[in-house]
């Protein structure tokens, strides 16, 4: 039986585990700190509940503005190494592989995670797939430049995962594509379900004009999932 959670009930629990995570990240100076609604949560309770001794490195310009607005220090990227980095997700499988960019920040957050010694991913348990791709489509960043052979390509490169729909993706308030926060487009494919990840999201990054995709193989060390019965935290051994 499939049961349909409402709005509100996903946000409490995406509230549950931003409240969870503020435990784990009192130990840490240099944060990685990712995009989305689960992030904002988490920035509100940090404007309370941090030390001073905090810096927060931002994976966009919400995160970036949000941070400010809370009064919390905003660091360069490059000039410490990251303790650790925390992001939502828009679908985790049991492996720890996940897929984002539901909110277009995928290039700065595969960038964050990759300077971060540590991972932490923050989600609510209607992320949870058994298989990537099940739910959500693979965001793909690209140059504007040649916007249409590279879609061709993406498009002919993950017709073996059967093609449901893709688009590029647009916003209400402009016309046309909407264009990231490094200027580039976003586009959005919606498969029936990717097998090897890892293969997957490099091959899609060898394709001219793509930037970066929103496949994060095997990415999280540790995820706190918020559930129904409380949040439920996850360990994943043997991260790449
Ligand atoms: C941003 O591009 C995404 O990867 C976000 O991290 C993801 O969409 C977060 O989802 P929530 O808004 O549900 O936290």
């Amino acid at each position: 039986m499939v049961i349909k959670m409402q709005q509100d009930d996903v946000e409490r629990l995406k509230e549950a585990v931003a409240y969870e995570a503020l435990e784990y990240l009192q130990e840490f100076t240099h944060i990685g700190m990712g995009s989305g609604t689960t992030i904002r949560h988490l920035i509100r309770l940090l404007a309370t509940h941090s030390n001073r001794n905090m810096v927060f490195y931002p994976t966009s310009l919400d995160t970036e503005l949000q941070l400010r607005k809370h009064k919390l220090n905003v660091g360069v990227l490059g000039k410490n190494p990251l303790d650790i980095a925390i992001d939502g997700a828009d679908e985790i499988d049991n492996a720890g592989n996940l897929l984002k960019g539901g909110g277009g920040a995928l290039t700065r957050e595969k960038i964050i995670k990759a300077a971060a010694a540590k991972y932490i991913v923050v989600v609510d348990e209607t992320k949870m797939v058994t298989r990537l791709g099940q739910k959500k489509p693979i965001t793909i960043e690209i140059l504007p430049f040649g916007y249409l052979n590279t879609l061709k390509r993406i498009t002919a490169y993950l017709s073996r995962f059967d093609i449901e729909w893709h688009l590029f993706r647009e916003s209400k308030k402009k016309l046309g594509p909407l264009i990231s926060d490094n200027g580039g487009i976003l586009v959005d494919v919606k498969v029936k379900q990717i097998f090897q990840p890892k293969i997957v999201e490099k091959d899609l990054n060898t394709i001219p004009g793509v930037i970066e995709n929103g496949i994060f193989p095997k990415a999280a060390d540790l995820a706190l999932i918020g559930t129904k019965n409380g949040v439920v935290k996850k360990r994943f051994i043997s991260q790449t």
